[in-house]
C-alpha cells in the first residue's frame, strides 16, 4: 500500500505522505520514504526533492503504537541520514502540524517552507522522552541553543511565523505552499549549494553555551526527578562538546533508555490519560453547546479572584460580584496586584496585563449577573449560604445561563434543588490558586443537561485547564481520596511516626510537600472548622488548633516557624504533645520505616479510588490519575495513584490493607469489593477498565 505519493514535474520530485489520520512515521512510511529518496538520487529527471503531507497534518511524529514493540527497520535516523546527505536538495513543505519526528524530518532537509497556518513542535518531553531522530542536535544548530532547549522542554508547538522569527523555518509561503517550496528547491539546486544542518555551527558560541547552561540549571531546579529533562539537557550539551555524528549517537542512546524507563512510561501514560479524560460518557461532538460570551463570579475572595482571572486570561469578560463594597475593592485590588507582579517578573507584557484587567469588572449585588452566560459561585463553603445564593441566581440569571458552584465538598444536587432549573446547575471545582492550577473537576449532577456538561468541558479547555468530569459525592474524586490520606496521617502520628518522618517519606516518594507541611501552609484551622461542622475529630490536629497553632500564619503548627523561616523546624513540644494524646487515646507507639509510612498513607487512597470507580463517580482509573497529577501534585513520573497501584500489585495492596484493618479494627481500611475482586483475579485497574 503506497503511503507516499511521488510525482515528478519540472525537475522536482514531490513526495506526499498520506498515512491517515495524522501521517505518523510508521514502518511503511519510513521504508517508502527511504526508498523514494534513494531512487531520486539516480533519476535524471529530478533536480530537487520536496517532502510534504496530505491533509491538515504534515507529520505528527513517530508512530506511537510502535513504542514498546521490537524496532522495525529502517529506523527513522537512517531515513533522515539519507535526506540530509542527499546529492539533491530536499525541501520540507510544511502544510500543517509538524510534530516530533515530523519536525525532525524537516530539520534534516536543506530548507523549510511552511504555510502560514502550520504549527511546529517537539513534544517528546510530554511523552517522557526526548527527540530521538536528531532534533536535539539539529535544532540548536539552526537557532540559539537556549531557545532550542526551551522549545523542547516546553513541548508546545509554535506558529509558523514564530518559527520563522526563531530561524528554523526559512520561508512562510505567502500564497501556494508547493509553488513557494518548488521555487526554493530549484533555486538551491541551480545554485548548486545548500547547507546540511549537521554541518552548521554558527549558533554554537561561548555565549550561547552560557545561556543554555543557565536555562538548563533552571529546568533541573524545577524538575529534579524528571529523567527526560536530565536527558534533554545532556543531549543538547552534546552539540557543544561532540562532533555531530557522536551527538546523534548520544541522543539516540538517551532516547532508547527513556523508552524503557518506567518513569518515562508513566509520563507517556499520563499524556494519553489526559487526552482520554476529555471523553465524557454520553457527550460527543454532536452534543449541542451553549455560547459563553460573558461570565460572572460570585465572591471576590482568593478563589473568586483567581477564577475571574481564568476567564480574563482566556479573553472572556467577567464581572466579579460581592455583597459589600470594601470586600469587592479588596478582591479586585488583589487581582490587579497579581497581574502587576507578573509584569514585574517579565512573564506578562504590560499591554496584555492591561487588556486582561480591563476584562474584569466588579459589582455589588447579584443583579449584575443578569446578562452572564455562566455564573460561577465561589462563596463561603456552607450549604445554607450556597442555597441562598442559588435561589437568588435563579431569580436573576437569564434563561439558559449555566449556574456553577465551586464547592469542593458539598452536594451539588442539593445546591441545584434550591433553583427551579436544576438542568442548568453544575459543579466547577477549581483548585487554588485557580489562575495557576491546571485541574478542573467538573461535577455532574444527574439532572444536569448534556449541553451544559459539554459546554463546561469546552470551557475548561478554553481556560487552559485539564478538565475531568466526575459524579456527585462528598469531596468528589480528589478531596474524597485526600480525606483517606489525612485520616491515615492522624493515625500514624498517634501510632508513633513523627511529623518530619511522615513528610520526608512523602517527599521521598516524589510529592513536592508532605501532608503536615502542606497543612501548616494552608492553615490547620480550615480542616478544624470543617470537622467541627461535621461533628468529626482528628485528635492531633484538633489539639494543635485549640492551642492556637494554625500553621505558618501563626508561626506554629505541626512545625515551628521562627521569624521569616519558610521551612518549618521540628518542634519537641508538638512531638511530646502527640505522645501524650496517644497515651490518652490508648494507642501503643512504635517506629515506622519509610516504606511502611508510604503504604499506610497511600494504600487507603487507592482503596477509596476503587470505591469511586465501582460507584462510577470517575469514568476510568486514568481520570483519577489525571486528577491527582494535576491537582494534588502526585509525581507525574509515577503516573497517578491507580497506575502506581497497578505497578505495586493490587494483591500486595489488598493484603496490606487487610492487615491494617485487622490490626486497627478499622473497617474503612478493609479492601473495597472491587479491589478485593481484582486482587483475587490477579488483574490491574487498567485491565479492568479495558475489559469492563
Ligand atoms: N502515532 C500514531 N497515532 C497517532 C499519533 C502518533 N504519533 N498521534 C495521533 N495518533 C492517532 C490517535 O491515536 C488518534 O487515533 P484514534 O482516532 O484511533 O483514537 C488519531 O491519531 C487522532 O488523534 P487525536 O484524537 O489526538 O486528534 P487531535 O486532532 O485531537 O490531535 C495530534 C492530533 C495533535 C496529532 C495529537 O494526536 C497528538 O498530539 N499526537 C501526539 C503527537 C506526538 O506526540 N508526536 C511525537 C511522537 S514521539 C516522536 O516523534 C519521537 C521522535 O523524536 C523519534
Amino acid at each position: 500500500m503506497p503511503k507516499i505519493h511521488s510525482d515528478v514535474a519540472g525537475g522536482v520530485a514531490v513526495l506526499r505522505i498520506s498515512n491517515p489520520p495524522v501521517n505518523a512515521l510508521g514502518q511503511a512510511v519510513r521504508e517508502q520514504l527511504l526508498d523514494l529518496i534513494t531512487r531520486a538520487q539516480d533519476d535524471a529527471a529530478v533536480e530537487a526533492i520536496i517532502i510534504t503531507g496530505e491533509g491538515k497534518v504534515f507529520i505528527a511524529g513517530a508512530d506511537i503504537s510502535e513504542f514498546g514493540k521490537p524496532p522495525l527497520p529502517p529506523a527513522l535516523p537512517e531515513v533522515l541520514d539519507a535526506i540530509e546527505n542527499s546529492a539533491k536538495p530536499v525541501v520540507a513543505a510544511i502544510n500543517g502540524l509538524a510534530l516530533g519526528g515530523g519536525l525532525e524530518v524537516a530539520l534534516a532537509g536543506h530548507a523549510r517552507v511552511a504555510s502560514a497556518s502550520a504549527r511546529l513542535g517537539l513534544p517528546e518531553v510530554k511523552l517522557g522522552l526526548i527527540p530521538g531522530a536528531g532534533g536535539t542536535q539539529r535544532l540548536p544548530r539552526l537557532i540559539a541553543p537556549a531557545a532550542a532547549f526551551a522549545l523542547m522542554l516546553d513541548g508546545e508547538p509554535v506558529e509558523a511565523a514564530r518559527a520563522l522569527e526563531l530561524g528554523f523555518v526559512d520561508v512562510v509561503a505567502p500564497g501556494d505552499l508547493l509553488e513557494t517550496a518548488r521555487d526554493k528547491a530549484l533555486a538551491l539546486a541551480r545554485a548548486g549549494a545548500w547547507r546540511r544542518t549537521g554541518d552548521a555551527s554558527a549558533t554554537l558560541t561561548e555565549q550561547a553555551r552560557e545561556d543554555f547552561e543557565e536555562r538548563a540549571r533552571e529546568a533541573l531546579r524545577r524538575q529534579p526527578d524528571a529523567p527526560n529533562v536530565a536527558a534533554l539537557m545532556e543531549a543538547v550539551r552534546g552539540v557543544f562538546e561532540l562532533p555531530f555524528a557522536e551527538g546523534l549517537a548520544l541522543e539516540r542512546s538517551r532516547f532508547r533508555t527513556l523508552v524503557d524507563d518506567p518513569r518515562a512510561q508513566a509520563l507517556r501514560y499520563s499524556f494519553f490519560a489526559e487526552r482520554k479524560a476529555g471523553q465524557v460518557p454520553g457527550i460527543g461532538r454532536e452534543t449541542p453547546r451553549r455560547e459563553i460570551a460573558r461570565a460572572a463570579v460570585i465572591g471576590a475572595g482568593t478563589m473568586g479572584g483567581g477564577i475571574a482571572m481564568c476567564f480574563a486570561n482566556a479573553g472572556i469578560p467577567v464581572t466579579v460580584v460581592e455583597v459589600a463594597e470594601d470586600a469587592l475593592r479588596r478582591g479586585i485590588g488583589r487581582v490587579a496586584a497579581l497581574y502587576e507582579s507578573s509584569v514585574g517578573r517579565g512573564s506578562l507584557s504590560r499591554e496584555e496585563a492591561d487588556r486582561r484587567t480591563a476584562l474584569i469588572d466588579g459589582a455589588v449585588g447579584y443583579d449584575a449577573v443578569a446578562d452572564a452566560d455562566i455564573v460561577v459561585e465561589a462563596a463561603f463553603e456552607d450549604m445554607g449560604v450556597k442555597q441562598e445564593i442559588f435561589a437568588s441566581l435563579d431569580r436573576i440569571a437569564k434563561p439558559g445561563a449555566i449556574l456553577a458552584t465551586n464547592t469542593s465538598y458539598l452536594d451539588v444536587n442539593a445546591i441545584a434543588a434550591a433553583t427551579q432549573r436544576p438542568q442548568d446547575v453544575i459543579g466547577l471545582h477549581f483548585f487554588s490558586p485557580a489562575n495557576v492550577m491546571r485541574l478542573l473537576e467538573i461535577v455532574r449532577p444527574e439532572a444536569t443537561a448534556a449541553d451544559v456538561v459539554a459546554t463546561c468541558g469546552d470551557l475548561g479547555r478554553k481556560l487552559g485547564k485539564v478538565a475531568v468530569t466526575v459524579g456527585v459525592c462528598f469531596g468528589f474524586v480528589g478531596n474524597r481520596m485526600l480525606a483517606r490520606r489525612t485520616a491515615a496521617t492522624e493515625r500514624l502520628l498517634l501510632a508513633g511516626a513523627l511529623p518530619h518522618e511522615i513528610d520526608d517519606a512523602i517527599t521521598g516518594f516524589g510529592f513536592r510537600m508532605g501532608p503536615l507541611a502542606m497543612g501548616d501552609l494552608a492553615g490547620l484551622d480550615i480542616g478544624w472548622r470543617t470537622r467541627k461542622a461535621q461533628g468529626t475529630r482528628a485528635p492531633v490536629a484538633d489539639t494543635l488548633c485549640e492551642l492556637g497553632r494554625f500553621g505558618q500564619k501563626s508561626g506554629r503548627g505541626f512545625y515551628r516557624y521562627p521569624e521569616n523561616a519558610r521551612k518549618g523546624e521540628r518542634d519537641p513540644e508538638v512531638e511530646a504533645l502527640i505522645a501524650e494524646i496517644a497515651q490518652r487515646e490508648g494507642v501503643e507507639r512504635r517506629s515506622f520505616s519509610t516504606e511502611e509510612i508510604v503504604a499506610r498513607l497511600l494504600y487507603p487512597m487507592v482503596n477509596e479510588g476503587a470505591r469511586i470507580l465501582a460507584e462510577k463517580i470517575a469514568a476510568r482509573p486514568g481520570d483519577i490519575d489525571v486528577i491527582w497529577v494535576n491537582g494534588y501534585n502526585w509525581p507525574a513520573w509515577r503516573g497517578g495513584p491507580m497506575y502506581w497501584a497497578d505497578a505495586v500489585g493490587l494483591g500486595v495492596i489488598a493484603g496490606q490493607l487487610t492487615a491494617f484493618a485487622d490490626r486497627e479494627g478499622d473497617e474503612t481500611l478493609r479492601p473495597a469489593p472491587l479491589l478485593a475482586e481484582l486482587a483475587e483475579a490477579g488483574l490491574t485497574f487498567r485491565q479492568w477498565a479495558e475489559g469492563a
